[in-house]
C-alpha cells in the first residue's frame, strides 16, 4: 500500500490534464445534448457529457495511477486499495449545463486517509482553472488566490444549494436559507457545489454552507479553499467529513458566526 511519501506535487499535472481533457467533452456537448435522463428525482440528471466525460477522467487517472481508489459519480468505486482516493464529478452543476446556464465544472480531488491533498476544478465555459495542493497554496488560471478579508455578515455575500431530495426531506436548508438571507447582503444559489467553494477561494464569495452533498462534491473545493486561507469543516465546526455530506467553508473570519447561525432553531 502507498503511503504518503509516494505523493508527488506533479499529480497535479495530470489531474489537470484530466481536467482539461473532460472540459472538452464538456464543450462538445454543450447545447448539443441528446439525451438527459433522471436518477433519484426528475430534478437528478444524467446526460451522455456526464459519462463521457467521467470516461476520460478514469482513463487517465487509472493509467497513471493504477493502485489508487477512484470513487466516481457516475461509476462509483473501482476495486483497489489504497490510502489515496480520487473522487471525480466529471460534470458539477448538471441542472445548470441542461440550461446552458455556464455554472458547471469537472472537480477532480485526491484525499490521502480522509484528508484533502490535492484539488482542481475546471469550467470550461469561462475557462476558469481553480487548484490546490496541500503546502502549495491555491491558484486561479495560474496566479495565486486569497479568500476575502469581509468579517461581518452583514457585509457578506454567501452561496448555499438544496439537494436533490429537497421536497421530500424535512432537513431541506429553506429555513437556514431564509434567515441568513436576512443577514447577509445575500445568499446565491449558484447550482454548482464546486464552483461554490472555489468561489469562497477566491473572495468572490465570503462564505457558502449546504448538506446532502457527496464526497465528490467537495472534496477538490475543501483544499482549494484551506490552502486559499479559508476554513473548511462540518456545521459544528468539527472536522469536515467527506461522508457526512454537510459542508461549512468560510474566508475564517466568518466562520464561527455563520456556525452559530446554522443552528439558530436549537
Ligand atoms: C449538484 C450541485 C448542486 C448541489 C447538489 C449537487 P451535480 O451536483 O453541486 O449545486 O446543490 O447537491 O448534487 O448533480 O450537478 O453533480
Ligand atoms: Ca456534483
Ligand atoms: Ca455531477
Amino acid at each position: 500500500m502507498e503511503n504518503f511519501h509516494h505523493f508527488s506535487p506533479k499529480w497535479l499535472d495530470i489531474a489537470v490534464d484530466a481536467a482539461y481533457e473532460a472540459g472538452k467533452v464538456l464543450k462538445k456537448y454543450w447545447g448539443n445534448l441528446k439525451e438527459i435522463n433522471h436518477k433519484s428525482s426528475s430534478s437528478d440528471l444524467v446526460t451522455e457529457a456526464d459519462k463521457k466525460s467521467e470516461q476520460i477522467i478514469l482513463k487517465i487517472l487509472a493509467k497513471n495511477f493504477p493502485g489508487h481508489r477512484i470513487l466516481a459519480e457516475e461509476s462509483g468505486l473501482n476495486n483497489q486499495i489504497s490510502d489515496f482516493i480520487w473522487m471525480v464529478d466529471p460534470l458539477d452543476g448538471t441542472t445548470n449545463y441542461t440550461h446552458q446556464y455556464p455554472m458547471v465544472a469537472v472537480s477532480i480531488g485526491l484525499l490521502y486517509r480522509q484528508h484533502s491533498i490535492l484539488g482542481v476544478i475546471y469550467n470550461p465555459i469561462i475557462e476558469e482553472l481553480f487548484t490546490g495542493v496541500k503546502g502549495l497554496g491555491a491558484k486561479l488560471n495560474g496566479f495565486p488566490i486569497h479568500v476575502s478579508q469581509v468579517s461581518s455578515l452583514n457585509k457578506s455575500l454567501l452561496a448555499t444549494g438544496f439537494s436533490y431530495d429537497r421536497s421530500i426531506r424535512n432537513d431541506n436548508n429553506y429555513v437556514e436559507f431564509c434567515h441568513l438571507t436576512n443577514l447577509t447582503q445575500g445568499v446565491r444559489r449558484g447550482g454548482a457545489a464546486a464552483l461554490d467553494l472555489a468561489y469562497v477561494a477566491c473572495g468572490r464569495l465570503d462564505g457558502y454552507w449546504e448538506l446532502g452533498l457527496k464526497a465528490w462534491d467537495i472534496a477538490a473545493g475543501a483544499i482549494i479553499v484551506s490552502e486559499a486561507g479559508g476554513e473548511v469543516t462540518d456545521y459544528d465546526l468539527s472536522p469536515l467529513d467527506f461522508y457526512s455530506g454537510r459542508v461549512l467553508a468560510s474566508n475564517s473570519h466568518l466562520h464561527k458566526i455563520m456556525s452559530e447561525k446554522l443552528f439558530f432553531k436549537t
